[in-house]
């Protein structure tokens, strides 16, 4: 590397930190909104984050980072930049390439006009889901798909534009490589699912019982150090949904909810929030802080959360081991339960109409029925019209349920109304991903096992950090499962963890 070119990195450098400064600010009014903000402050709150993204947008799509991206070699079609650049600065570059294309492709014209689209349809899905009226919320509906599809034109798609969209989330995929796992994925699971439901339920009338909120506080707090979260690097608050945010490369803030007569719903909440929480405090310190020090993907991301709230998190020798520390906070609510009920309970599995509220086997499928319609949507073999109808037939025909309502049915989501197509599949690729790192730990530590890791999970965070926490965000999906597995996407590390964990619960 020239000193010339050392000098322009150092200049790029300079103004990714600034960009990164301005969103960790934005995200620190974003948190305090969702978790302390006083209900009249609203208002102003909504101006101050527009004005923090306005000045973001600004900032990011100045001409200088195009000038030093081209002088450092940098182009649409060789983004990594000059070969003689150590490779560290060149994944760098790429990121930065295409996040840069990505915002100055679309005129401002088109921004300004999609923003506002996008405020007015989504306060007619609201209003839409609320009196169950899908006829109001379709002009909105289309309009949005118009815009992404234009967006797609933009940033130079010419096939299926709905490739462009999942490019967004999950960088390297396409819909084929996506249709080659969901098409197992769902023939498997909706076999199970059927399964499933022939057999009785397990009792989980235990975790109505009426759970102090503040006693339920405690054990999470308790439980979240237990995995490894430092909370001199982070805390724990409540919202009304879930979520991790980066506030600074040593400050990472999740959030949980508590309901007194739903046990799980904090606890499982936490754990899935730690796991995101873990990735991004883990980040090598010469990464945090730039464009490449975050998390490869929402897939990879979600393959983190999933991981930590479902394959350790729902399995029984992570409940043998701190099964004792919750009925030390709940004895009398707890007294009749043993560790083997309470696993039971944790992953009861049944069709149901709501994405959200979905157990791991069916999660999935309404995953593949959103990544099914979309797909046809942009590809102009469905009319948005038609959508409720075969929402239903869909959800009889994979999930065996079926709405009364379209608010049960194609109403139940916010993506589409913000405009988010191609979102869905990140979180059913989180599953796959997470059971083939798996897989690979299990090879990797002999004997490992949920429970037994007490010294805070130290010898899986040691893993995960070697082997994937380590790049950041340097490579992209597909190339990181490749390092980690050496394996392509695949849905049999899934799919097989799922049936023998679910065979056995269900005595099937
Ligand atoms: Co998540």
């Amino acid at each position: 590397m020239t000193s010339v070119q050392s000098e322009k990195l150092e200049k790029l450098h300079a103004i990714d930190r600034e960009c990164i400064h301005l969103e960790q600010i934005a995200s620190l009014l974003h948190w305090d909104q969702e978790t302390y903000l006083p209900e009249m402050g609203a208002e102003d709150r909504s101006d101050q984050l527009a004005l923090m993204e306005g000045i973001y947008h600004e900032r990011f799509t100045s001409p200088e980072i195009g000038k030093l991206l081209a002088e450092l070699g940098s182009t649409s079609d060789n983004p990594r930049g000059d070969e003689k650049l150590p490779d560290i600065e060149r994944d760098f570059l790429r990121v930065v390439r295409k996040e840069y294309d990505k915002a100055v492709k679309l005129p401002n014209e088109f921004v300004i006009a999609m923003a506002k689209a996008e405020g007015l349809s989504q306060a007619a899905w609201v209003k839409a889901r609320k009196e169950n009226d899908f006829p109001s919320f379709l002009p909105h509906l289309v309009k949005m798909i118009d815009f992404a599809k234009q967006g797609a034109v933009y940033w130079g798609y010419t096939g299926n534009p709905y490739d462009g969209l999942l490019d967004i989330y999950e960088p390297g995929m396409d819909s084929a490589a996506i249709d080659a796992v969901f098409i197992p994925l769902r023939e498997r699971l909706s076999v199970l699912l059927k399964d499933i439901s022939s057999k009785p339920a397990p009792d989980v009338s235990f975790l109505s019982r009426g759970y102090d909120t503040s006693v339920q506080a405690k054990f999470n707090e308790e439980l979240m150090k237990k995995l490894g979260f430092d909370t001199r690097r982070g805390r724990l608050d409540v919202s009304a949904h879930p979520f991790t945010i980066e506030l600074g490369s040593e400050d990472v803030r999740i959030t949980t909810r508590y309901f007194s007569d739903l046990l799980f719903s904090a606890i499982f909440s936490t754990i899935h929030e730690c796991g995101h929480a873990f990735y991004e405090m883990s980040i090598p310190k010469e990464l945090r802080g730039t464009s490449i020090g975050c998390g490869a993907s929402m897939g990879v991301h979600e393959s983190q959360s999933r991981f930590w709230e479902n394959v350790l998190g729902r399995s029984l020798p992570f409940w043998e081991t701190f099964f004792p520390l919750i009925k030390k906070h709940f004895p009398k609510e707890l007294a009749d339960v043993s560790v083997e009920k309470f696993y039971q309970a944790a992953n009861e599995a049944k069709p149901s109409l709501i994405r959200v509220e979905a157990d791991e086997v069916s999660y999935c499928l309404h995953i593949i029925l959103r990544f099914e319609l979309e797909k046809k949507l942009f590809s102009g073999e469905l009319d948005p019209a038609d959508l409720p109808g075969v929402w239903r037939q869909r959800m009889k025909e994979i999930i065996g349920v079926e709405p009364e309502t379209d608010s049960d049915g194609v109403l139940q989501d916010t993506h589409w109304s913000g405009g988010m197509f191609g979102y869905f599949p990140s979180y059913a690729l989180g599953n796959l991903y997470g059971l083939q790192f798996y897989e690979k730990i299990k090879s990797d530590i002999p004997n490992f096992s949920a429970g037994a890791d007490k010294d805070n999970f130290a010898q899986l965070h040691a893993w995960l950090n070697d082997n994937i926490y380590v790049w950041g965000r340097r490579l992209e999906p597909p190339e990181l499962l490749k390092k980690v597995t050496g394996q392509k996407l695949g849905s049999d590390a899934f799919l097989n963890y799922i049936e023998t964990k679910y065979r056995g619960i269900y005595r099937l």
